[in-house]
């Protein structure tokens, strides 16, 4: 029975998975299967692109049989010759006799290497200048040579601006009834199996890749529909921007991968030493036994880790097997721009690491660490200051750590009585502009804790400076307004209620009179969502500020935009640090909050900053 699903009007998925395989290729195990996609266009003429691997022929020509609804099949397009996609092409031209295949010519040769076809009268030969009209659609060509295979070309359908990508933008994995990236959380569930993919079929060929992207950029692109894996219809630039990285070799993220080849323990040990120092130092790890975990994803997640670790036993006075082998694969697939450090053991002569440092310097763009560390049979005491050698030179090369880790040892200070600032930063905060009025004096500030404490009753608590003349006035008539700002709020309303102080100036003068709720007190109806108003029903003295518990009285929306976030503010609203005059020669800090700049070489412990009134541990060197 057939089982298919529509991409668009015209164009129907007609492919299969296979959970049955047990190794993709013969090498790459795919414990969540992998499909074989192949596309139908229904437009005036009959257009299938690709065909899928024997495994599942059966359910493949059902498929075909289906969506063409009894029509003839006038054109198959084979984009890739590799059997798991053309391995149907003969059942095809039997089914459909008067079938023309479209292809290039360097896949019309292995076309014939491959089967037993008459080529002759069936074949019609394309180029990126011989695109293929079907009515309303036309096919571009756009050879893709060693993408993965040298005869690949992908198309281009203009018409509903879909890429069919072919072997590109592949993921192992059955679809299990979805086919669209965004019907799985494929960050999370799929990413890691894409990365082997391409990794694994593609990774070798980073250049070939990279000219693709390059000719894709100039394409409108809507769609990708590639030969295993999902079709891409929204957020494109998730998966592209991966093969950004992994074409051009570039990490994905800053951390070490320890890979260990260990007979007793014992390399494995000073591996887990190594990665357990790296961990204190605030350095992410990941750690594998190349005799266990398949090498595909130990290859797969050296496409994605920044720095390696290599720790291998000495056998048959060379490399342990598996590393060997580990070793060689990473070659072959053009690993580079990365920095490796290397463990050897060896009871009586230890030589893995020196034969795997000649293996790495065959890389292109590797650098490998000076100081191999050497254990004879078990890591004793003194060899932990070359354990601690090496981590200093790979914490050397991670400069954005924590600004507490000592970059000379990778230290952190001790757990007791530490504060890291920064965490304060990672809390999520909105921005809010919180108003109040005392007699016929408006007034409001920029603050950034407003929430909701309880539901029944419906509280909310808000936490003001208490140098600020909002405050004063709060806890004078017990009443505010809060106004949520949203993410067009301008840098000038941040800059007029947050770096100014009511006391001495009129917030209000330069806008328009301001609309008031019930309580007499205004609000901001621009740049912001909504407009909540409170009875306080209790404070609490905090120290530097004043919190409010208060009851709400009053709440409406007033635009569907979304909420400006203190990040968003920070990535989006607040320009950028303005240039000292003699930058080259002068020293400054910058207000974190407002973008004020201090100008001198040392900024005092106690300084305030004059426009938002934060203190000297929110400014930044320059
Ligand atoms: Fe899925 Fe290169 O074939």
């Amino acid at each position: 029975m057939y089982c298919i699903r529509k991409i668009t009007d015209d164009l129907t998925w007609v492919g299969a998975n296979d959970r049955r395989l047990a190794m993709f290729e013969g090498v790459y195990s795919v414990p969540y299967g992998v499909s074989y996609n192949s596309y139908l266009l229904t437009d005036e003429k009959t257009v299938l692109i690709d065909t899928v691997d024997k495994a599942v022929r059966q359910r493949f020509l059902e498929n075909i049989g289906e969506a063409l609804k009894g029509r003839a099949l006038d054109y198959l397009v084979l984009q890739h010759i590799e059997p798991d996609h053309s391995a149907v092409v003969c059942d095809i031209i039997l089914r459909w006799p008067e079938v023309k295949i479209v292809c290039g010519a360097r896949a019309l040769e292995f076309i014939k290497q491959f089967y037993e076809i008459d080529t002759e009268n069936r074949v019609i030969m394309v180029d990126e200048n011989t695109p293929l009209n079907t009515g309303k659609h036309t096919l571009n060509f756009i050879m893709a040579p060693m993408v993965h295979w040298p005869e690949v070309m992908v198309s281009y359908d203009p018409a509903d601006k879909i890429l069919f990508s072919a072997d590109a933008f592949g993921c192992f994995g059955a679809l299990n009834g979805a086919l669209f990236a965004d019907e799985v959380d494929f960050n999370k569930d799929y990413m890691d199996e894409a990365r082997r993919y391409y990794a694994n079929i593609v990774g070798k060929y980073g250049t070939q890749a990279e000219a693709l992207l390059n000719k894709a950029a100039a394409l409108e692109i809507e769609m990708i529909c590639p030969l295993h894996g999902f079709v891409w219809r929204k957020n494109l630039k998730e998966i592209i921007s991966k093969y950004e990285l992994w074409s051009t070799y570039e990490p994905e993220e800053k951390g070490v991968m320890l890979a260990y080849a260990s007979v007793y323990g014992n390399t494995e040990n000073a591996a887990e030493i190594l990665a357990c120092r790296l961990r204190e130092a605030g350095v992410k790890t990941v750690m594998f036994d190349v005799s266990v975990t398949p090498a595909s994803e130990i290859v797969s997640a050296a496409f994605k880790w920044s720095h390696f670790v290599f720790a291998s036993t000495t056998y048959n006075a060379g490399i342990f097997v598996t590393m060997e082998a580990l070793v060689n694969d990473l070659a072959a697939h053009n690993i580079q721009n990365r920095t490796a450090a290397i463990i050897e053991n060896g009871s009586w002569a230890p030589t893995s690491g020196g034969l795997i440092r000649e293996k790495l310097e065959k890389c292109k763009n590797i650098t490998i660490l000076e100081n191999t560390i050497s254990i004879k049979s078990g890591v004793k005491k003194e060899q932990l200051k070359d354990i601690e050698a090496v981590l200093k030179a790979i914490v050397s090369e991670f400069p954005e750590l924590p600004e507490n880790i000592n970059k000379q040892t990778g230290a952190v200070p001790e757990a007791s009585g530490v504060i890291e600032r920064g965490a304060m930063f990672k809390l999520s905060y909105g921005l809010f502009i919180l108003t109040a009025k005392d007699g016929k004096k408006d007034n409001g500030c920029i603050i950034n804790t407003a929430a909701q404490v309880t539901d029944n009753p419906l509280r909310i608590s808000v936490t003001v400076n208490k140098a600020n003349f909002t405050c004063e006035m709060i806890m004078k008539t017990g009443s505010f307004n809060v106004s949520v700002l949203s993410e067009s709020a301008p840098f000038a309303l941040f800059k007029q209620f947050g770096f100014s102080s009511g006391k001495d100036a009129d917030k209000f003068k330069d806008m328009p009179p301001p609309p008031r709720t019930e309580n007499g007190i205004a609000y901001i109806p621009t740049h912001t969502n909504c407009v909540i108003s409170a009875e306080v029903t209790a404070s609490h003295d905090c120290g530097s500020h004043m919190l409010f518990i208060a009851d709400v009285t009053r709440a409406f929306i007033n635009s569907s935009e979304p909420s400006a976030t203190y990040q968003y503010y920070f990535d989006n609203i607040k320009p950028g640090p303005p240039k000292l005059k003699t930058q080259e020669d002068k020293k400054g800090f910058i207000c974190k909050i407002c973008g004020y700049v201090y100008e001198g070489e040392v900024l005092p412990g106690d300084y305030i900053c004059p426009l938002c009134k934060h203190g000297a541990e929110d400014f930044d060197p320059v």
